[in-house]
Order: structure tokens, then C-alpha cells, then sequence
């Protein structure tokens, strides 16, 4: 028998743990270590998604062991108004690599950091109303997910009012498109406000978008796109407020995925990757706003705010991003997976779709290349192949297109490792294709 199988503990899980989605993995996993994951059976497991896409540096990394174990041994956690030099390293740190956006506060989730940007928002604007993508992913806790459109929205009561959504630019499935069938994202931005304004009641404090959509399906906001969104923000006295939970910290070839299109958003919020799989966000503001929201006397106050331990991991993150070349790594490596899932595409008709950046790349599954009908079993099938033979790969399903695999491996990722995903995932498609 299995390991993994181990009546004992899946009887105790099943009595005791609240399913908060709709399923747990059948594997154990017991350890992990760099850009792998290991089950009850000693089994090695790709690990595709670094973690819940947070693990930048893979797993077990020695450099966060040691700074977790010096600092816990120092001073881990404090009275929220003390400070240490961790957290004005960290803060100062971000600062120098996001001009403009010179001040932080550290928090522990990414929803966390996003309620506190719209709290800002909304003190600093004075006005209430705020817009999100209809794909978008912000978080579980109150304006967070008064903010996600792409899911669990129904049964929980009413949203923040004044909630407001637009669809993202979709360059596979464009809703409007030019003469030569390519997206014509400005067309759709500008319908897209016109209705924002008929809706609004003159109560604008922000937009809060992902510059690439994950959860959403791996919707890459074109170039030129976010310097027109922060215009149509500026003509309505909005915040403009990026969201990099998963695009910061180098994943898509850039430190943040805002500086490839030059534009500077009033707040940016960053978790997940910050702390390459610890609990750290940050939310950084330019002067200006944080200036105005003191005034009016900001409160964001919470338990784990400016704690020195997760700030230290998050120093060692910017550390060894730097002195590893990751975000350079990001781009070589990016290059050889789009490659690899490019020939996929030729090899598989069932691959509709590669997109996203760097290490941040999404495959569309799809049962018709020419009506683009969603294949959502067949790629829940192809996941399942890819874990038997040892590639945790994960599948975001949404109503409007297929299943799409968010592909994420660590940014340490060696060129073995992902030419060993693309074989698996090459084998799983095939297996998957054939027993349809
Ligand atoms: C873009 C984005 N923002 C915010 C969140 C929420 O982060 P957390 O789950 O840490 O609250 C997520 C989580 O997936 C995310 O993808």
C-alpha cells in the first residue's frame, strides 16, 4: 500500500478539517526542497505553482533557514508601534527598487495588504466607490473580495456598495476586435468606463487591477494598456492600485510587472513572492498619498503589522533575488518553458492558448482550436496525468474560456527542471488525449 494511502490520517482529515475549496490533494506531503515536493512514499513531485505561487526561492531554501533561525532567536514578534531594523531595511529596500512608491507599511496576506490600500484609497479620495477586473483575484476578507470578480462571489451577502467590475482585455478571446481580428483593448476600455460612469454616483476612490490576471486565467494586460487605465483614473481623481501578489518580485522578467510598461501605480501591493512562501506583504504608496492619508489620521493597525521576523525573510528574498540573478533567470528560464509549450501547441491540437511572462505563463486547454470550446475536463484530466507522473500543475477554470494551467515553477529553476516539466506535460497530454 501507498504511504500516501494511510487510512489513519485521511479518516482524521476528513473528521476534522473544514474543506475551504472544493478538494484536497491524494498525496501526503511530508517535505520540500527547491523545485521539489515530497510525498509519503519518498516520491520527488514537480512543483509548478511554487507553492500557492508564493515560492519564489523553492522550498527550504538555506538562506531563509538561516535568517528564520537567526531571527527568531533574536526578535520575531513586538508590539505593533515598536520598530526594528529589519522592518526600515525592508521598507527602504522596496523603496529603491519602486521609485516613486516611497513609503510602506508590512503586513502579513495579500488580501490584508489590499484592504489596507483601499482604506487608504477611500480615506485619502474621500469617496467610497471602487472598480476591479471582472477576472480579478484580491483576496477572501471584506473590500478584498468585494474587489474578486472571479470567483466566490455568491452566498455571502451584499458587496461593499459601490463595487464595480470591467472585463480585462482578453487577447485570445477579444470582445472587440480590429479589422485584422486582434484585440482592440482601447475600444473596450473606453466602453468599459462609459458604463463605470453612467454607474457611478460621483464616489470614484480607486481601481484595483493584477497587471497579469492569474486567477483570472492568465490575462496579460497588453502594452499601452495600463498607462491608459491610469489615465482614465486620473480624469476621475481615482487611485490607481496594482496588485503585484504574484507578478512582483522578479516572476515575470521584470522586479515589478508595472515597470515593463513604465507606468508608476499610486499604490502597489505585494505579498505571495515577497515572502517567497512566508506570510509578508507590503503596501507601498507614494509620499504624497501617505502623507495625506496621516493627515486624516489612517488607521491600519493589526497584530502582525512591521513584525521583525517575516521583514528579515523578506531582506534574504531581495537578497538573494539579487545576488542570484533571478530576475534575469526569469527571463531565460520564461523563454525555454514558452518555447517548450509552444511546441506543444504544434504537437497537441488541444493547446489553444500560451501566454503570460516569464515564469508566469498560461496554457489554455480547449477541445476545438477553430470555436475555441472549453476543454475543462480534458484538462482536468491532464492534470491528473501530470501528477502521476510527478508535476503538481494547477487549472483555473472560468465561465468564458477553457481550462487554463497557471504555470509558476520557482524562480531557481533549473534548465533540467523544466525540460523535465515539459516532458511530463508533453506524455500527460498525450495520455489525456487518448483516453478522451
Ligand atoms: C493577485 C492576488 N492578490 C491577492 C491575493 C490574496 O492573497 P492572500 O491569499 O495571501 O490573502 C491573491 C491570492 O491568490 C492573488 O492572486
Amino acid at each position: 500500500m501507498s504511504l500516501n494511502e494511510d487510512p489513519a490520517f485521511w479518516a482524521s482529515a476528513r473528521k476534522h478539517l473544514t474543506r475551504y475549496s472544493p478538494g484536497f490533494e491524494s498525496v501526503i506531503i511530508e517535505r520540500a526542497e527547491g523545485s521539489y515536493v515530497y510525498d509519503a512514499d519518498g516520491r520527488a513531485i514537480l512543483d509548478f505553482t511554487s507553492g500557492q505561487m508564493s515560492a519564489v526561492l523553492g522550498h527550504s531554501h538555506p538562506d531563509i533557514i538561516a535568517t528564520v533561525n537567526r531571527q527568531m532567536g533574536q526578535v520575531a514578534h513586538l508590539f505593533s508601534g515598536m520598530l526594528t531594523r529589519p522592518v526600515v531595511e525592508l521598507a527602504e529596500r522596496l523603496a529603491a527598487l519602486a521609485p516613486g512608491l516611497d513609503r510602506v507599511q508590512l503586513l502579513t496576506t495579500g488580501a490584508e495588504s489590499n484592504e489596507a490600500a483601499l482604506r487608504m484609497a477611500k480615506l485619502v479620495t474621500g469617496k467610497h466607490e471602487v472598480v476591479a477586473f471582472a477576472q480579478s483575484w484580491h483576496g477572501m476578507t471584506g473590500a478584498a473580495a468585494s474587489a474578486t470578480y472571479s470567483a466566490g462571489r455568491s452566498g455571502y451577502g451584499p458587496a461593499a456598495a459601490g463595487s464595480f467590475a470591467i472585463p480585462a482585455p482578453n487577447s485570445y478571446r477579444p470582445r472587440f476586435a480590429n479589422p485584422d481580428g486582434s484585440n482592440d483593448w482601447q475600444r473596450e476600455l473606453d466602453d468599459a468606463f462609459e458604463l463605470i460612469d453612467r454607474q457611478s454616483t460621483g464616489n470614484l476612490a480607486a481601481f484595483i487591477a493584477e497587471p497579469i490576471l492569474s486567477s483570472g486565467g492568465i490575462l496579460e494586460l497588453p502594452l499601452g494598456y495600463l498607462a491608459a487605465l491610469k489615465r482614465k483614473c486620473e480624469e476621475r481623481g481615482m487611485l490607481l492600485i496594482l496588485d503585484e501578489a504574484q507578478t512582483g518580485v522578479g516572476r515575470t522578467g521584470d522586479m515589478f510587472a508595472f515597470q515593463r510598461d513604465g507606468v508608476t501605480p499610486d499604490i502597489m501591493t505585494l505579498s505571495k513572492t515577497l515572502g517567497a512562501g512566508l506570510p509578508l506583504a507590503a503596501v507601498m504608496a507614494t509620499e504624497t498619498i501617505e502623507q495625506a492619508a496621516f493627515d486624516k489620521g489612517f488607521l491600519f493597525y493589526t497584530t502582525h503589522v512591521s513584525d521583525p521576523l517575516p521583514a528579515a525573510v523578506g531582506v534574504t528574498v531581495l537578497d538573494v533575488v539579487e545576488r542570484d540573478g533571478l530576475v534575469e533567470q526569469a527571463c531565460v528560464r520564461g523563454a525555454q518553458l514558452r518555447d517548450g509549450l509552444l511546441a506543444l501547441q504544434q504537437k497537441y491540437e488541444c493547446v489553444g492558448d500560451v501566454r503570460g511572462r516569464g515564469l508566469l505563463i498560461g496554457l489554455e486547454i480547449v477541445t476545438d482550436r477553430q470555436t475555441k470550446a472549453p476543454g475543462f475536463e480534458l484538462g482536468a484530466k491532464i492534470t491528473e496525468e501530470c501528477m502521476a507522473r510527478g508535476l503538481s500543475m494547477n487549472i483555473v477554470k472560468l465561465p468564458g474560456m477553457g481550462g487554463v494551467f497557471r504555470i509558476a515553477p520557482p524562480l531557481t529553476v533549473s534548465e533540467a527542471e523544466i525540460d523535465r516539466g515539459l516532458e511530463i506535460m508533453s506524455e500527460a497530454i498525450g495520455a489525456a488525449v487518448a483516453s478522451a
